[in-house]
């Protein structure tokens, strides 16, 4: 198989994890016989020192050639005072948005080794397997442009949705529901918000057409509360943007650090983008200790999602599975006598595996 990946590694930690994900990658396209071929281009703050803007008008056309967009993270203490359309994270916002992304899939489940690794009882989060169906391009994230008003004293920023919007995410989630445990929790405000109303309507009005799945609703307060006190309550969980991106790092809590979600953002037919749910790290970046694992992971998603490789995925997986059931772990994760290793040492791991473990099975079919 022949692809052509386009690599937008972006700011801090994200530049360290996607050089993992190249190399896993390459390992793979070795055993298996396809060409990846790669190609760099700029977004976030590197695009700014560069380009002048946070995306520039090449990376979009080369993510909209591309078979698909692997993204590493946005974003640095460099560009924080920088004025809003001169954000690192507007770039990535713009992606989404530019590729109509807006369904953005990040499945939570805990490694056997690391459950201890998390700050929560083992026996709270054994067993937890969750997937957040997060609505990527609507929202109060693309409201009208917030203003200053009163000398800058006031200040706007409007959460708008449309029914086709919540229609099309609440669609996806209920067929991930479907291929899964069958139980769909849709997460909103609707005891305040008029968005989260219609957000309520439209999963009541398309229940029907899936009698297979079983629907609750839940506030976004109480949602938060049961994600660690009941997490295995949940299967499928969809919310809108601003809750999900939340949640979803509340979530990350259950596998013992954030360095471990992977994500897939999809939109109907067109090329899919595929990103750690992490950001640039600023605090460890440069150091060579980011754990790879949720860009790593995120690679597989999009050789799942993307091209149908599912042998290749599920390599990937049982690497990082094995790695982990071996006690290597990066510095994020508090596993206790385990062996701590760096970014490309944990990288190692992973690719010495996917070799290994590739011919050992080809040796044992031919
Ligand atoms: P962050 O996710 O970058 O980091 C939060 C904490 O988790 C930090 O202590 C960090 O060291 C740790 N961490 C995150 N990923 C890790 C990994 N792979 N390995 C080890 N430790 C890891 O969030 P933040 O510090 O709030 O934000 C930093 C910058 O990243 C901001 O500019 C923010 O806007 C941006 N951001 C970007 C994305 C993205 O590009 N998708 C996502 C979130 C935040
Ligand atoms: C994420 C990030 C982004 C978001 C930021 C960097 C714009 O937190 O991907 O989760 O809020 O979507
Ligand atoms: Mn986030």
């Amino acid at each position: 198989m022949k692809k052509r990946i386009v690599l937008l590694p972006g700011d801090g930690i994200g530049k360290e994890v996607m050089n993992s994900a190249k190399e896993v990658l390459s390992a793979i396209a070795e055993e298996f016989n396809h060409t990846f071929n790669f190609e760099t281009h700029e977004i976030g703050g590197a695009a700014i020192d560069s380009c002048g803007t946070p995306l520039p008008d090449s990376t979009v056309e080369a993510c909209k050639l591309a078979d698909a967009v692997l993204l590493g993270a946005v974003g640095g203490p460099k560009w924080d005072q920088n004025p809003s359309h001169l954000r690192p994270e507007r770039g990535l916002l713009g992606i989404r948005k530019a590729l109509d992304l807006y369904a953005n899939l990040r499945p939570i489940k805990g490694f056997k080794n690391l459950l201890h690794a998390s700050p929560l009882k083992e026996e709270v989060i054994s067993g937890s397997d969750l997937l957040i169906v997060r609505e990527l391009t609507g929202g109060i994230y693309f409201g009208t442009p917030s203003e200053r008003r009163e000398n800058g004293q006031v200040v706007v920023d409007t959460l708008a949705y449309t029914r086709h919007e919540i229609e099309r995410i609440v669609d996806k989630a209920f067929q991930a529901a479907q291929g899964r445990r069958g139980r769909l929790a849709s997460v909103d405000k609707a005891n305040v918000l008029e968005s989260s109303k219609l957000w309520r309507e439209v999963v009541e009005e398309k229940k029907s057409q899936y009698p297979d799945v079983a629907v609750e609703h839940v506030l976004v307060d109480a949602a938060a509360m049961k994600l660690i006190t009941n997490p295995t309550h949940f299967d499928v969980i969809v919310t809108e943007n601003m809750f999900g991106d939340i949640l979803s790092d509340e979530a990350s809590v259950l596998t013992g650090s954030l360095g471990m979600l992977p994500s897939a953002s999809l939109n109907e037919s067109g090329v899919g983008l595929y990103e750690p749910v992490h950001g640039s790290a600023p605090d460890i970046a440069g150091k060579g200790i980011a754990n790879p694992l949720a860009m790593i992971l995120s690679a597989a998603l999009m050789l799942r999602y993307s091209f149908e490789l599912n042998n290749e995925a599920n390599l990937i997986e049982d690497a990082v599975q094995a790695i982990l059931d071996s006690g290597f772990h990066t510095g994020d994760l508090k596993v206790e006598n385990g062996r701590k290793v760096g970014t490309e040492e944990m990288t190692r791991l992973v690719v010495d595996y996917i070799k290994s473990q590739h011919a050992s099975k080809c040796i044992a079919s031919c």
